[in-house]
């Protein structure tokens, strides 16, 4: 296996999107193995800068071993939710010319059996993109109730036989700890009823335990108007999806910020007075099917692209 590997989904679209100046200031939210912020870093002269963060250290130190020592980079551990934090600190506020997120997880973490996110090898149940911090999947579901899994299944996963899963899951743990990956997509698979062509009975299970135990969607909902304060006025937001409830999320974002605050219908108010905050650039995208083709991984993005006002 090779550790480095992690095409970029929509490299070219992504480019396009934040539209890069040699001299500009940009900030890339999920570094995972730097294939966006490599090609960001080629369009970047001197002056320019750049700053990377990953939640996942083995990010972060793969960051560190590339852009370590160039002045230009700045490495952060930590949350996207957090990079405002960081920007202030670099003096960088109101005047970051792009902003990066690229969702989900990466190719190395599906691929390393030991961070437990993939229901093919057999690894520990862990599933968190920061091992350092929260709670691993097979500790949450050693303690949480049925309904409370079934609730996780059924929203995140859009299971259909969420509370069927749920049960099973009870069940077997009364029997032996859940604690590997293997065991929970036995259990998942033996209580889950519907065969979806070309798809494991588990994979609906352990996608929405991974968005659950890494508060996917909450992170994202936190983050995104923070990102919009870091950004100069032209300063572009792109950002990749790889989820319906992600995508719904970012979609109704840019909506809301782009017909601004929300005033009485009788009103007599002008563009002017509801300070729209953002302007969407083109409609959602998809990748290519040459992409999909030689990246299926690419197959569910969705990218989107707004510019503040
Ligand atoms: C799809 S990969 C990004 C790949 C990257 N664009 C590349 O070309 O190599 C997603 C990365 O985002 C990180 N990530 C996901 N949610 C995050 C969050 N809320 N804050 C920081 N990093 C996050 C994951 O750890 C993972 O490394």
């Amino acid at each position: 296996m090779n550790q480095a590997a992690h095409i970029p989904v929509m490299l070219e679209e992504v480019l396009e999107g934040l539209a890069v100046r040699p001299g500009g200031c940009y900030a890339d939210g999920t570094f995972g193995r730097g294939g966006h912020a490599r090609a960001i870093l080629d369009r970047l002269g001197g002056d320019g800068r750049l700053l990377v963060m990953d939640r996942d250290p083995a990010a972060v130190d793969s960051a560190r071993r590339q852009w370590g020592r160039d002045p230009r980079v700045v490495i952060r551990h930590g949350s996207f939710r957090r990079m405002g934090e960081e920007v202030r600190r670099l003096g960088w506020l109101g005047r970051v010319d792009g902003i990066l997120l690229d969702l989900g997880v990466s190719s190395p973490q599906l691929e390393d059996p030991a961070r437990g996110f993939s229901f093919r090898e057999e690894g520990p149940l862990d599933m968190r993109m920061d091992p350092t911090a929260g709670e691993s999947a097979a500790r949450w579901l050693a303690r949480a109730g049925e309904d409370e899994i079934a609730r996780v299944l059924k929203e995140y996963g859009e299971e259909r036989h969420a509370r069927r899963i749920a049960r099973a899951i009870v069940a077997a743990r009364r029997e032996r700890p859940i604690e590997t990956t293997r065991q929970l997509a036995a259990v998942v698979a033996a209580a889950n009823p519907s065969r979806e062509p070309g798809r494991d009975p588990a994979t609906r299970s352990f996608q929405a335990i991974r968005i659950f135990i890494n508060g996917e969607l909450e992170e994202l909902k936190a983050a995104l108007p923070e990102m919009l304060d870091l950004l100069r006025p032209g300063g572009r937001l792109v950002v990749i999806s790889f989820h319906s409830l992600e995508d719904r999320i970012i979609k109704r974002f840019i909506r809301e910020q782009s017909r601004g605050d929300r005033h009485p219908p009788d009103l007599p108010v002008t563009h002017v007075h509801l300070q729209p905050r953002l302007r969407p650039v083109g409609r959602a995208r998809r990748p290519r099917p040459e992409e999909v083709a030689r990246n299926p991984r690419a197959r569910s993005a969705v990218l989107r692209v707004a510019e503040k006002l």
